[in-house]
């Protein structure tokens, strides 16, 4: 069958590893499933993977891809759930492991999973949408309602413009009713993100107020202003580090104005329902920063890596 994968790991230049070819089809352990990919969606995880991260020189060949929407066994429109673990939150299981890492991944013709981890596809709404959410948007969800605890009519910062989670965030955040401040280096995506509901600030800018939740994903570069600007009682939501992981935090401030810092990853199979429940409901469309076809893979990944994306970068496995 045709797959994207790492042949090889490459910390300095991960594309030398990518191969867009064929790999031998799935095994289907029991009480798996087999789906037939229709579309999928890259991850920064496919790059850290290609560099070595989450994947060693002994597990190459890999399939890479956490994202994917398809038809199952049984012929039902399917999201993917890319979380395989036990237990009522996988994501806490200690045995948890993200498709592609242990088992090959969603970027090929077909991608075997655990029975539990196909969620319907909503009726009406596309594959290459679809195969937005499983990964950077359930991400996202998660860390505002269930580890940020976004209240009602909140306030929320989320830094860095362009990233899957941030442009996530964002949407989902305004969708709830939130204020929405989101910082950017650059002008064209403090520009677009404007345009998607929320107030946009240079990197480091002072904010109208303090806010409720911080959606961190960029890490090093912006973690001590995510402190400055959460109130007392507030939270910052970290589940990436994408500038660097060693940030330098001011305790004071955590604990006079009590602050709660927190860890998220992924979300649980539950969670990616009700977030594709809120997308219908409230009618938002994943952002696409732009949708290949699978054999321009090679592509899609040297968009994802030029770091100029604004949204999720999809393949459509149709052509
Ligand atoms: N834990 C999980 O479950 C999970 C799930 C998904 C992603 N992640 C992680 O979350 C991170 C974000 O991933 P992503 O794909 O959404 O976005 P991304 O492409 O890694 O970029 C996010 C944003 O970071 C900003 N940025 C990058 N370098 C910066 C620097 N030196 N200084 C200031 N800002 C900088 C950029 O914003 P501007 O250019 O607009 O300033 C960019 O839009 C990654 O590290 C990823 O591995 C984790």
């Amino acid at each position: 069958m045709r797959a994207i994968y790492a042949s090889s790991i490459n910390p300095d230049d991960p594309l030398a590893g990518l191969v867009v070819g064929e790999r031998p089809e799935p095994q289907v352990p029991e009480g798996w499933t087999i789906v037939q990919v229709k579309a999928s969606a890259l991850n920064h995880h496919d790059l850290w993977s290609l560099r070595g991260v989450g994947l060693s020189e002994e597990q190459v060949p890999m399939i890479l891809g956490c994202d994917a929407a398809g038809i199952d066994a049984n012929g039902n429109e399917v999201v993917v759930h890319a979380v395989i673990g036990e237990g009522e939150d996988e994501t806490l299981d200690p045995k948890r492991t993200l498709l592609s890492e242990k088992h090959p991944g969603t970027l090929a013709d077909l991608v075997a999973v655990p029975k539990r981890n196909v969620v319907p596809k909503p009726a009406g709404m596309s594959f290459t949408d679809a195969a937005c959410f499983p990964t950077a948007w359930l991400t996202a969800y998660r860390m505002l309602v269930t580890r940020g605890r976004l209240p009602k009519e909140g306030s929320v910062l989320v830094q860095g413009a362009g990233g899957g989670v941030a442009t996530a965030a964002t949407v989902l955040a305004h969708a709830m009713g939130a204020r929405v401040y989101v910082t950017s280096r650059d002008a064209d995506k403090r520009e677009r993100v404007e345009a998607l509901g929320a107030q946009a600030f240079e990197s480091g800018a002072r904010l109208p107020e303090r806010v409720d939740v911080v959606i961190e994903t960029v890490g090093a570069a912006t973690f001590d202003h995510s402190v400055k600007s959460t109130k007392p009682g507030g939270r910052i939501v970290v589940s990436g580090s994408t500038s660097g992981h060693q940030a330098t935090v001011d305790l004071r401030r955590v604990f006079f104005l009590q602050q709660e810092i927190i860890g998220s990853t992924m979300g649980t199979r539950q969670e990616l329902a009700d977030l594709l429940d809120l997308v219908v409901s409230t009618g938002i469309s994943p952002i696409v920063d732009g949708v290949y076809g699978f054999t321009e893979g090679r592509a899609a990944f040297e968009r994802l890596n030029g770091g100029d994306v604004f949204g999720k970068i999809v393949l459509d496995h149709s052509r």
